[in-house]
C-alpha cells in the first residue's frame, strides 16, 4: 500500500511517500528565506508560495520514491491546526488527487502527526509512552495510550515553547526563525550568567510568557531610543540563559509525568525537539531515572509529510478515512 503525503500547514511545502510504514521517499521545501526579512511567517505569503511549489515537490516525492501517481493507494495531508490559507492548498491538492485518481483521502492533525513521527524512526516503539510535544504552535504533554488515544496531561497556559524561542530571538535581533539561531548563540554563552525565572504552573501545564518578559526586562536595559541595541549586552549569555530555563522545565515536567504514571517511556517531538541542549539533558535525565527516550533524527522533528502519510496510513488500516467536504481549521485540540 503506497500512501502520498501531503504537509502545508506553516511555511514547509512537503510530500512524501510511504509504502506501508516505510518512507520511500520525504522532501521539504522551506520558505524561510522569503519569511526572514519579515521576522516572522507573512500568511499570505506562505498560501501562494505552497500554491507555486506544492505540485513540483509531490512530483519529486514521487520521482525520488519511483513510483507513479497511478500506484498510490491512499492520500493523507494535514488539514489543522495551522495557517488557514496554507492548510487550504494542502488540502484542495489532497482532495483533487484522491477523487481524480479515484482513491480514498485522510485528513491528519498536524500534531498527532509529530507525535507518531516516533513510529517512523523507532518502528518497535509500541505504546504507551509519554509524549512532549514541542514546537511553534504546541507545549504539551500527552499520555499516549494507543494510536489516537492521546490523553492531554497538560499543556502551556501561553506561549508555546517554539514560538518563545522566536520572540525572544527578535528582541536579540537574531534571525527568523528563532530556534536553530538561539540554539547556536546558547552554546557560546554561559548558562549561569543571569537569573531568569522558571514559572511554576500547576501539575504538567507550562507558561513561557513570564520568562519572555524577564528576557525583555533584561534586554531593556541594554537599549536606547538613538543607538537601539547596546553591544554591551551578551547576546551569547542571554540565549544560554533563557534555553537553559525552558529546558530545565520542559524536562522536569516531562520526567515528572513519567514518573507519576509510572510509564517508563519518553517520546519528545516537534520542531523543538530538535534543540541540543534539550535533546542532551533528556537523555541524561532518562538514563538517571532508568527510563527509554524515543529522540527522532531533526529532519522527523520538523515539520514533515512523512509523519503525516505514517499518521494517515495507520489511521486508514484501521477503517478511517475523510469526506471530500472536510475543510481545514486553524486551531482544534488533539
Ligand atoms: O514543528 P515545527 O517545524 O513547526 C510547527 O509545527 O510549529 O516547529 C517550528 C518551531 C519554531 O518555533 C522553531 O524556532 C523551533 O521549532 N525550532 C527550534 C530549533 N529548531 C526549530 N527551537 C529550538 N532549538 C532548535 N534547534
Ligand atoms: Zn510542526
Amino acid at each position: 500500500m503506497l500512501t502520498l503525503g501531503i504537509e502545508t500547514s506553516c511555511d514547509e511545502t512537503a510530500a512524501a511517500v510511504l509504502q506501508d510504514d516505510r518512507v520511500l521517499s520525504s522532501i521539504v521545501s522551506s520558505q524561510i528565506e522569503i519569511h526572514k526579512k519579515y521576522g516572522g511567517v507573512v500568511p499570505e505569503l506562505a498560501s501562494r508560495e505552497h500554491l507555486k511549489n506544492l505540485m513540483p515537490i509531490i512530483r519529486a516525492s514521487l520521482a525520488s520514491a519511483a513510483v507513479p501517481l497511478s500506484s498510490v493507494g491512499l492520500i493523507a495531508v494535514t488539514y489543522a491546526p495551522g495557517l488557514i490559507g496554507a492548510l487550504l492548498v494542502g488540502v484542495s491538492a489532497a482532495k483533487a488527487i484522491a477523487y481524480a485518481q479515484g482513491i480514498p483521502f485522510i485528513g491528519v492533525h498536524h500534531g498527532e502527526g509529530h507525535i507518531l513521527a516516533a513510529h517512523i524512526a523507532y518502528p518497535g516503539i509500541g505504546y504507551p509512552y509519554i509524549a512532549l510535544l514541542v514546537s511553534g504552535g504546541h507545549t504539551a504533554l500527552y499520555h499516549v495510550k494507543g494510536l489516537g488515544n492521546y490523553r492531554l496531561l497538560g499543556q502551556t497556559k501561553d506561549d508555546a515553547a517554539g514560538e518563545a524561542y522566536d520572540k525572544v530571538a527578535k528582541l536579540l535581533g537574531l534571525e527568523y526563525p528563532g530556534g536553530p539561531a538561539i540554539d547556536r548563540f546558547a552554546q557560546q554563552g554561559n548558562p549561569e550568567a543571569i537569573k531568569f525565572p522558571r514559572a511554576n504552573q500547576a501539575g504538567y501545564d507550562f507558561s513561557f510568557s513570564g520568562l519572555k518578559t524577564a528576557v525583555r526586562t533584561h534586554v531593556a536595559l541594554f537599549t536606547s531610543k538613538d543607538k537601539g541595541l547596546d553591544p554591551a549586552l551578551n547576546i551569547r549569555d542571554v540565549a544560554a540563559c533563557f534555553q537553559r530555563a525552558v529546558v530545565d522545565i520542559l524536562t522536569q515536567k516531562t520526567i515528572q509525568a513519567a514518573r507519576e504514571t509510572g510509564v517508563a517511556k519518553i517520546v519528545v517531538a516537534g520542531g523543538v525537539a530538535a534543540n541540543s541542549s534539550l535533546r542532551n539533558r533528556m537523555k541524561e535525565q532518562a538514563d538517571k531515572y532508568d527510563m527509554a527516550l524515543y529522540l527522532p533524527g531533526m529532519g522527523l522533528c520538523l515539520d514533515n509529510a512523512a509523519m503525516i502519510a505514517l499518521a494517515g496510513y495507520l489511521r486508514f488500516r484501521r477503517g478511517e478515512t475523510s469526506n471530500l467536504n472536510l475543510n481545514p481549521r486553524a486551531s482544534m485540540p488533539l
